[in-house]
């Protein structure tokens, strides 16, 4: 039994789909969230500048006692987690985009991928791909624009329906079956993506499976917290609280820090 918290991170609010999965799966677990939004979209920079803020948000984490780690960020998975876990002595679990299932089920041999710059040019990403998609088309494509658009606030805007239907047309047009959500910030887009996509189309998330790795992990380490008591869930950004607070519907304490 363990009362420290699970520390999370993203570069900005997209994590947060991550952490209302692992609330709901561990509701004992008390947690700490960091919105680097000051430096989103991460998906524009280099491996080098995506691993020194990997690198700083963790270091903040573990300044804080936390037991475990999640990269509740595919572009920071894809580019720093080798780097974290072989520097860092705690579990590290993150999201990297679900092709592998995609893969495995498609019916039409073509899937799309919606993911960042930075995600889809990792190494990481390229060997999972290269593992999984024989025989099959994979189309990517970047999410220019997405990721800054819901740190303003715009989930919902015309100018994100105009982007998306920009980014999926070429996808419907080759017949996919699967769209795999390559960024956690996506899980946000559920309804247009809904709206947009023909309804054969599946909508793949890695939200879940993320949260039932992370009790796996912790079971293993014996790391879990079993009290039974209400946890503190604890919500930092270095931009303004405005936007973090109303994705979490105002239900947690969001602070704003200087990370
Ligand atoms: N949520 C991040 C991800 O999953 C967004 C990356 C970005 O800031 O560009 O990739």
């Amino acid at each position: 039994m363990n009362t420290q918290p699970i520390g999370i991170f993203d570069s900005g609010i997209g994590g947060t789909s991550i952490f209302k999965e692992i609330h709901a799966f561990l509701p004992n677990e008390n947690s700490i969230y960091l919105a680097d939004s000051k430096h989103a979209p991460y998906g524009n920079k280099s491996k080098q500048e995506i691993l020194a803020l990997s690198i700083k948000n963790t270091e903040y984490l573990l300044s804080k006692n936390c037991k475990l780690i999640v990269v509740a960020c595919n572009t920071a998975t894809t580019n720093a987690i080798s780097y974290l876990r072989s520097t860092y002595d705690v579990p590290f679990i993150g999201i990297e985009p679900a092709i592998k299932p995609a893969a495995l089920n498609t019916q039409t041999k073509t899937i799309g991928i919606l993911a960042t710059k930075g995600t889809l040019a990792s190494d990481l990403f390229h060997k999972t791909t290269d593992l999984y998609s024989n025989g099959i088309e994979v189309i990517e494509q970047i999410g220019e624009g997405i990721v800054t658009l819901i740190e303003e606030g715009k989930v919902s805007s015309n100018e994100m329906k105009a982007l998306l239907i920009e980014y999926l047309q070429p996808m419907i047009n080759a017949n996919i079956d699967y769209l795999v959500l390559g960024c956690t910030h996506y899980s946000y887009l559920m309804p247009l993506l809904l709206d947009i996509l023909p309804k054969h189309v599946k909508i793949i998330d890695s939200g879940l499976a993320v949260a039932k790795q992370i009790k796996e992990i912790l079971d293993q380490n014996q790391l879990e917290n079993s009290i039974s008591k209400t946890p503190e869930n604890l919500f930092y950004t270095n931009t303004n609280t405005i936007v973090l607070n109303d994705i979490l519907d105002g239900k947690f304490k969001v602070e704003l820090l200087d990370f």
